[in-house]
């Protein structure tokens, strides 16, 4: 039976994050980055978390993704303690990690064939997620040969082969120019529609976190906690040209950039260089 979205219990949370602590540094001279920071990811949805540069964010990823161990709390997965990567939690990184010396095709059929599932099922697999991102006619291509947008989709679709239940995206459109970024945006809100995959978006923009999320999450300057929830109930899917004229993105928007401005006026307050180099950027905005 296929299990449609509206289908799902999304009562339970498929990641439970709690209490989570994690420093940096040697013994005696550790720098707390991420503090008392519990979340739950509910099941198929999108949630964005939203926080100024050097917060903490893509630290909060390793964690989820299990690359590394919190210093105390726990995150746990459909129950179980998250112990170390699986392929049922991946990550799109927000620097570009597609293999250089792999073609397009090798790149995204990477998940699969290191796990030795090569067969007829799996290349199939591998070409209809090729024809979803526009890229089967650059399959013999090399990273280099693409475009910054093809290598974004490229590693969507590395990620998407491997069916992950949670996918943590961060800040994957970083660095593209506003077009590629608002194309991506829309290749991605495509890709997600009545898909059962849920995602952990990290974002430092605004726009882009109202387009997307079912609930944004704004953090704190570091260290990282929850500083607000807010739930996204627009309806999907979202153009960025009707959000643009929509009153309820609009105050969406204001009131995150509300609270995102009190919590860098706050490590603004305490001496942060992040806060000041956030509260710059975004006075623009505020005006
Ligand atoms: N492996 C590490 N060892 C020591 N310090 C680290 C390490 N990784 C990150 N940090 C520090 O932790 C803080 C948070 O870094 P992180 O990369 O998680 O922030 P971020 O919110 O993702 O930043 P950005 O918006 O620039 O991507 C920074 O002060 C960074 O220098
Ligand atoms: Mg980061």
């Amino acid at each position: 039976m296929i299990l449609e979205k509206a289908m799902i219990d999304d009562k339970k949370p498929i990641i439970k994050i709690e209490n989570l602590f994690h420093a940096y540094g040697s013994r005696g001279n550790k720098i707390p980055i991420i503090e008392n920071f519990s979340l739950d990811i509910q099941k198929g949805k999108v949630t964005v978390l939203i926080g100024p540069s050097g917060c903490g964010k893509s630290t909060l990823a390793r964690l989820i993704a299990g690359f590394e161990k919190p210093d105390s709390g726990c995150i746990l997965m459909d129950g179980k303690t998250v112990r170390g990567p699986s392929p049922e939690r991946l990550v799109v990184f927000q620097e570009s990690a597609l293999f250089l010396w792999m073609s397009t095709l090798k790149n995204i059929s990477f998940g699969p064939d290191s796990r030795g599932e090569s067969s007829s099922c799996s290349e199939n697999i591998v070409q209809v997620m090729l024809e979803k991102v526009g890229l089967n006619a650059f399959s013999k291509k090399f990273p280099t040969q693409l475009s910054g947008g093809m290598q974004r989709r490229a590693e969507l679709a590395r990620a998407l082969v491997n069916d992950p239940k949670v996918m943590i995206l961060d800040e994957p459109f970083r660095g593209l120019d506003a077009m590629s970024k608002a194309l991506m945006q829309q290749h991605f809100i495509g890709l997600m529609a009545n898909s059962l995959i849920s995602c952990v978006f990290i974002t430092s923009d605004i726009d882009e976190a109202v387009l997307l999320a079912d609930q944004i999450v704004i953090t704190t300057n570091r260290p990282l906690k929850v500083a607000a929830k807010l739930d996204v109930t627009i309806q999907k899917p979202r153009a960025t040209k009707q959000l643009v004229e929509s009153d309820e993105a609009n105050k969406l928007k204001f009131q995150a950039l509300e609270i995102l401005h009190k919590e860098a006026m706050k490590s603004f307050a305490s001496g942060s260089k992040a806060a000041e180099d956030f509260l710059r950027a975004y006075a623009i905005r505020n005006n």
